[in-house]
């Protein structure tokens, strides 16, 4: 079942995403040349902590891994797509393309949000890689309308995914989002016809995120039992917002 919220409710997520926006702001600009993952993390905490939220993620238990997620961020860096964690080892570089996913809770409501951003000077192929996903998600929030189809998104970002020439991650989704993290509906980047196809209704509020590779679509998980990276090693980037369905068209909660 797919649960759809009032307008208050809708406010509170609201109060959620633009805290998960100030975040991924901040944390954005300190992605630079000789910053640690683990810099970063630490400065989100403290975010979280200063505005009285829950991390999303801290805690968060996922079946494949076997166990909780430690950290309130997750930090993909170059050919790691998703559940990246924060390292003081891992330090920036440039020319590497860091994926920053985070969520928190504020009021028992839900945010959820991830950006791609480079490290200086990137090179040709991750700066289209980079513009190409965005531009996957803000065509998918375009489709977020009364009467639309979830497929009509899914089929949004394939398309524009495939024409450029990069691959869909097919093992990570994107979400329905509330009071849970993780709710109803699934929202592959790709049309999954197995799925069922339910009709977008005012209330709705959806995680899209298309996680997308360079070269194959494939992915496998290391022996941290938590990063995903390409099979090939290519780069892969990732971008999110949570978006309800309102009378007046999209309302992205995860941005001003
Ligand atoms: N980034 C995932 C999402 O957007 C959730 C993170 S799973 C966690 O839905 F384990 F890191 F919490
Ligand atoms: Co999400």
């Amino acid at each position: 079942m797919i649960v759809r919220k009032t307008k208050t409710e809708i406010e509170k997520m609201r109060k959620a995403g633009l805290l998960v926006h100030d975040i991924l702001k901040k944390i954005g600009a300190m992605v630079q040349e000789g910053v640690s993952t683990w810099e970063l993390e630490l400065a989100a905490v403290k975010m979280m902590e200063d505005a009285g939220a829950k991390p999303a993620f801290k805690g968060y238990y996922v079946p494949a891994a076997g166990e909780r997620y430690k950290f309130v961020l997750c930090t993909s860096v170059n050919n790691e797509v998703v559940h990246g964690m924060p390292s003081p080892k891992r330090v920036l570089a440039p020319g590497d393309v860091v994926s920053i996913d985070t969520g928190v809770s504020l009021d028992g409501w839900y945010g959820d949000s991830a950006m791609t951003v480079g490290v200086g000077e990137i090179n040709d192929e991750a700066k289209r890689l980079l513009k190409v996903t965005e531009e996957s998600l803000e065509l998918a929030i375009d489709q977020v309308r009364e009467g639309r189809r979830l497929f009509d998104i899914c089929e949004t970002v394939e398309k524009h995914v495939t024409k450029s020439g990069f691959s869909i991650v097919r093992e990570y989704v994107g979400h329905g989002i509330g009071t849970q993290l993780h709710e109803e509906p699934q929202i592959p980047n790709y049309v999954d016809r197995r799925n069922e196809n339910p009709r977008l209704r005012e209330g709705m509020v959806l995680a899209i995120e298309p996680m997308v590779n360079s070269g194959r679509p494939e992915t496998r998980v290391l022996k941290d039992r938590w990063t995903a990276v390409t099979k090939d090693g290519s780069y892969s980037a990732h971008f999110e917002h949570c978006v309800a369905v309102t009378d007046n068209g999209p309302y992205v909660l995860t941005r001003p």
